[in-house]
């Protein structure tokens, strides 16, 4: 390595810590905005339905909402839109976004 590659070097170095650093920040996070956003068209941003088919999330039981986003999943409750929603969510998004909007006001 001679010296006119260092500086490329430290930049890599430093852009590296600053992505890692900013992933970690991310991932702690507990409330994961843009999966939330994948919600709020229907449910609204305070978990009030934005018209009158979309129920109100607000306030719900947290445990309830996992059993049916999990039901939604699996295909034992069947609602076409939801199924569709809910496809590709893990057990720890369901659980951050049941969290939400139980709390949410
Ligand atoms: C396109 C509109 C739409 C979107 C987007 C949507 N939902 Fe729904 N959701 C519905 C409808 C309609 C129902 C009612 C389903 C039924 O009749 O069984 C529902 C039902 C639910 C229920 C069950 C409520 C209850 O009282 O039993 C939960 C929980 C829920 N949605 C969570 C979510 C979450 C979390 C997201 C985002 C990942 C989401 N929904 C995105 C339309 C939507």
């Amino acid at each position: 390595m001679n010296n006119r590659s260092l500086p490329k070097v430290c930049s890599y170095w430093l852009f590296s810590a600053v992505m890692v650093f900013t992933v970690g920040a991310l991932s702690n996070d507990v409330t994961d905005q843009a999966k939330v956003a994948a919600c709020v068209a229907c449910h609204g941003a305070d978990g009030v339905g934005k018209a009158d088919q979309y129920p109100n999330l607000q306030g719900q039981g947290e445990a309830y909402m996992v059993k049916q986003l999990k039901a939604f999943q699996s295909g034992s409750r069947k609602n076409s839109t939801m199924t569709t929603v809910v496809k590709s969510l893990s057990e720890a998004d369901m659980q951050m976004l049941a969290k939400f909007f139980a709390q949410v006001k």
